[in-house]
């Protein structure tokens, strides 16, 4: 794709998520404010981590013993290999580092405590602006939470300013580890909104997305996920099991919220299991795929009943079997809603992530706002992130 010739500059967005499984990273170029529409992506590259990497990460998801060198050191591996994505990036698409304004670089959650005021993610920017000799972005959660917020989620901002059409509500649902949900009011709905109440975009974590899904099968068949949902797909769900899993308390909570693996791990699901007569590995799996589905499906029905398409994005989108038990989902909810991937909207579902903090990297660059008051709860609008000056 071509650059355009009006631009805020080239930024490099590095996501890697709950689901820990590598880091995806874009170099985006925007179009000069106030359109940032569209986005060119100029490159993209996914690195996976390394299974001792993926492993020290895991560990960290709970407290152990030596936790903050431990933490340390492994923010030193990450960021090395973030360099390494950059430096793939930057070879690929023919460009000087001089040539990047900023890279955003999200980090690894290792602790996500809104409620005890900190988010943590492992991350060392300052060896990562080393390493690459480019201005790195970073932290992007923490100035949220100290307004008050969740800190979480972010990309909805980013969504409207893509993904929003004032003549339809759009949904746009990401299916990482968690998943999260944006709903783009179309104009007409917002004119129908109680004066001063209105909001053109809510957003919230709806719940897990792969990453039970992703446990169990490690636990099973010791692959990292259900390739294209084949498991899921060969088992039948077990309606006790989701009946007591979507009484979990998280599901009813009004937004704005956020989880992760602080709360959606493996205890969760072994306490679901243990209260239930034993059942084959295969329909666990079918039903926590129904899991995913009906909770993003529950959550579109509540908030966005007159949707006309639900845009999915993240590694979810590559699931045919999720994307498939979704789709049913809202029908069975009376839902007149069609699912598609990001892609119809001009951004691959895997790079949506990646270029959203290349984004955020845009606006912190710009010193604007990148959070959205009424999706975290914040107090207010607040320029996100931390400058690593190469
Ligand atoms: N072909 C596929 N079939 C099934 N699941 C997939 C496929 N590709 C990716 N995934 C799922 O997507 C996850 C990665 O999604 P991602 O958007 O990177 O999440 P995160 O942001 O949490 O890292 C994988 O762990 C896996 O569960
Ligand atoms: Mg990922």
């Amino acid at each position: 794709m071509s650059t355009p010739t009006t631009q805020s500059g080239l930024f490099i967005g590095l996501m890697s998520g709950t689901s820990l499984d590598g880091v995806d990273g874009v170099i985006a170029a925007f179009p000069s404010a106030p359109v940032q529409h569209p986005v060119a992506t100029l490159a993209s590259a996914y690195m996976p981590f390394s299974a001792s990497l993926r492993a020290e990460l895991m560990a960290l998801q709970s407290a152990g013993q030596d936790e903050i060198e431990r933490e340390a050191l492994v923010a030193n591996t990450l960021s090395s290999h973030y360099a390494a994505c950059v430096e793939r990036l930057l070879a690929d698409a023919g460009l000087r580092p001089d040539q990047i304004r900023a890279i955003g670089v999200h980090g690894q959650t290792v602790r996500h405590r809104p409620e005890l005021g900190f988010t943590r993610q492992a991350n060392n920017p300052a060896l990562l602006a080393e390493l690459t000799g480019i201005d790195v972005i970073a932290d992007f959660r923490s100035r949220d939470i100290a307004a008050g917020g969740q800190g979480a989620p972010l990309v909805p901002a980013f969504h409207q300013a893509v993904f929003a059409d004032p003549a339809q509500t759009r949904v746009v649902v990401n299916i990482g580890g968690i998943a999260n949900i944006s709903v783009l009011y179309d104009h007409e709905t917002l004119g129908h909104a109680t004066p001063g109440q209105s909001r053109d975009v809510i957003g919230f974590d709806t719940g897990p997305g792969n990453v039970l899904m992703d446990l169990w099968i490690k636990r099973h068949h010791g692959k990292d996920y259900d390739e294209n949902g084949l498991w899921a797909a060969s088992g039948q769900p077990a309606p006790a099991l989701l009946d007591a899993m979507r009484k979990e308390d998280y599901f009813a909570v009004a937004p704005p919220k956020s989880t992760g693996r602080d709360l959606f791990h493996e205890e969760w699901l072994a306490r679901h299991l243990g209260s239930l007569p034993q059942l084959a590995a295969a329909d666990v799996q079918a039903t926590l795929a129904l899991l995913t589905a009906t909770t993003i499906a529950d959550a579109i029905a509540q908030h966005a009943p007159a949707a006309q398409t639900v845009y999915v994005c993240g590694g979810g989108a590559y699931n045919p079997h999720l994307m498939q038990q979704l789709a049913q989902a809202l029908q069975q909810r009376q839902l007149a809603a069609t699912v598609q991937s990001t892609e119809a909207l001009g951004i691959a579902p895997n790079h949506v992530e990646a270029v959203a903090f290349a984004w955020l990297a845009l606006r912190f660059d710009q010193r604007l706002p990148g959070n959205l008051p009424l999706v975290t709860g914040a107090r207010g609008l607040r320029i996100l992130g931390a400058l690593y000056p190469a």
